[in-house]
């Protein structure tokens, strides 16, 4: 079977957060949709390695913020990349609280607070559905779809993302090597990087990157 198709189902991008006595933790998932608009009901597929998965899951509730396209994409790097169980993803940036979960106010158009009405086991995720009790609206800037983070922000997906595609590492080498302290990525090359360079990974600027001896 050729899944080259699947490429074309488009989506949005968001970011879930949650918290349960007292444990922060969110990431950026573009599986969001509105399940139906009695309720409303939504639904969101999470990988069941995700430590959000695991705050969701004792909490039953959660907030998505639409992502918008003039966020600082080293929020995307750090809570698309990075995991809430050794990391303050909240740490260098804006955010309110709302029923004791953080959510970013910056970069994003509002959000919908939710409760979780049902899981549906799915391999290697669970589908979440919940249940839309609350809603805001910070702006009215254009959201982010999935096609404009892989275009124009040069983002890939990373391993746990439902859309991730395994791929063959070109085979590097240089004179200096330097790692993205967020990804993990590691760059070969003979030239100093410049300062306008991102990760082609996960899109994080140059001062996440390190050179290594
Ligand atoms: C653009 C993008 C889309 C993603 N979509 C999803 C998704 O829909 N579901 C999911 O479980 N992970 C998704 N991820 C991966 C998680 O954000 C990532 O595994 C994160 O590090 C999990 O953090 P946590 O351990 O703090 O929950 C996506 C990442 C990116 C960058």
């Amino acid at each position: 079977m050729d899944t080259k198709i699947l490429r074309n189902i488009s989506y949005g991008v968001y970011l879930v957060s949650s918290n349960s006595e007292g444990v922060d933790a969110g990431c950026v998932i573009n599986t969001l949709t509105q399940v139906t608009s009695e309720g409303p009901l939504v639904s969101i597929s999470l990988n069941k390695e995700n430590y959000t998965s695991e705050i969701i899951k004792k909490s039953h509730k959660f907030i998505v913020a639409i992502i918008n396209e003039k966020i600082n994409p080293n929020i995307i790097s750090t809570f698309g990349f990075t995991s809430s169980k050794d990391t303050d993803k909240f740490k260098e940036f804006n955010y309110d609280v709302v029923n004791n979960i953080k959510v970013l106010n910056e970069g994003v158009c509002g959000y919908l607070v939710c409760e979780v009405e049902n899981i549906v086991d799915a391999s290697t995720h669970d589908i979440i559905i919940a249940r839309v009790v609350d809603t805001k609206k910070y702006n009215d800037e254009k959201e982010m779809t999935y096609r404009y983070y892989h275009e124009l922000i040069k983002g890939k997906a990373p391993k746990k993302a439902p859309t991730y595609e395994k791929e063959e590492e070109p085979k590097q080498t240089g004179k200096y090597k330097y790692v993205c302290d967020l990804c993990g990525y590691i760059l070969e090359t003979d030239e100093e990087l410049p300062d306008d360079f991102t990760c082609p990974l996960c899109g994080a600027d140059r001062s996440h990157f390190t050179k290594v001896e």
